[in-house]
């Protein structure tokens, strides 16, 4: 049987960094469900397809085939067989993937692809609705938070890394805008499962939560 360890949380509460970290110590295959609705939204973007035309929707998710690989240690997207590691990181796919990953027919047919992942494998898979949607039966669920402060603050020193000039209240906005709309979505609303684990990782170094995280996955595995 497949050992499944389900990371759930709000933007920026550092859910990518921790669950590849804790992936390569526990030994897990990692699984990040965001990249999956940016490949769609890369997708359509390219093929012009409209958030309504269920038609054309329907035809793309016929086609469209992501698969994710590990190279060197780094996890790589393809799209189709194009590697769209970078390209899905971008500005144009930051500005529609939330609206696309409410699109029901995408979230269906994600959700089978994240679940048929899970059948052989021992995976960590980050998201929004994996404890709560897509493994309501996993053996590990976490959910991973911060205050909004220290995720903007955590947003503005990754700015700050890569040069790109930003403003901390513009930030903290944004950040609380996302929350309500995560939390308050039709579609796989943003929420602690009732058996997850709460890790706020306000006051921690990522060293810390790796190995709160860590510790938990461990005694459960035995
Ligand atoms: O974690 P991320 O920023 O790469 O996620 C991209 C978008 O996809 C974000 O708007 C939330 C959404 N998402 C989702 O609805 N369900 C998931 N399991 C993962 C991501």
């Amino acid at each position: 049987m497949a050992f499944i360890v389900a990371i759930d949380g709000p933007a920026g509460s550092g859910k990518g960094t921790i669950t590849s970290l804790v992936g390569k110590r526990m030994n897990l295959v990692n699984i990040d469900t965001g990249a999956m609705y940016r490949c769609i939204s890369l997708y359509m973007i390219r093929n012009n397809i409209s958030k309504d035309d269920k038609e054309a929707i329907k035809k793309m998710l016929e086609e469209i085939k992501i698969d994710m690989k590990k190279i060197d240690g780094v996890d790589k997207f393809y799209l189709n067989g194009e590697d769209v590691s970078g390209k899905i990181r971008e500005k144009e796919v930051n500005e529609i993937v939330s609206q696309v990953s409410h699109i029901i027919e995408v979230r269906e047919a994600m959700v089978d692809l994240q679940r048929k992942m899970g059948e052989n494998l021992d995976i960590i898979m980050e998201g929004r609705d994996i404890g709560t949607n897509v493994f309501p039966n996993a053996d590990v669920k976490i959910y991973l938070d911060a205050t909004a402060e220290e995720r903007a603050n955590r947003r503005l020193k990754q700015n700050m890394e890569k040069g790109i000039e930003s403003n901390y209240e513009e930030i903290l906005e944004n950040i609380k805008f996302r929350d309500h709309n995560d939390k308050t979505s039709d579609v796989a609303p943003l929420r602690q499962a009732e058996d997850a684990i709460y890790v706020d990782s306000t006051n921690l170094s990522i060293e810390e939560v790796v190995d709160k995280i860590s510790g938990i996955i461990q005694e459960k595995r035995g």
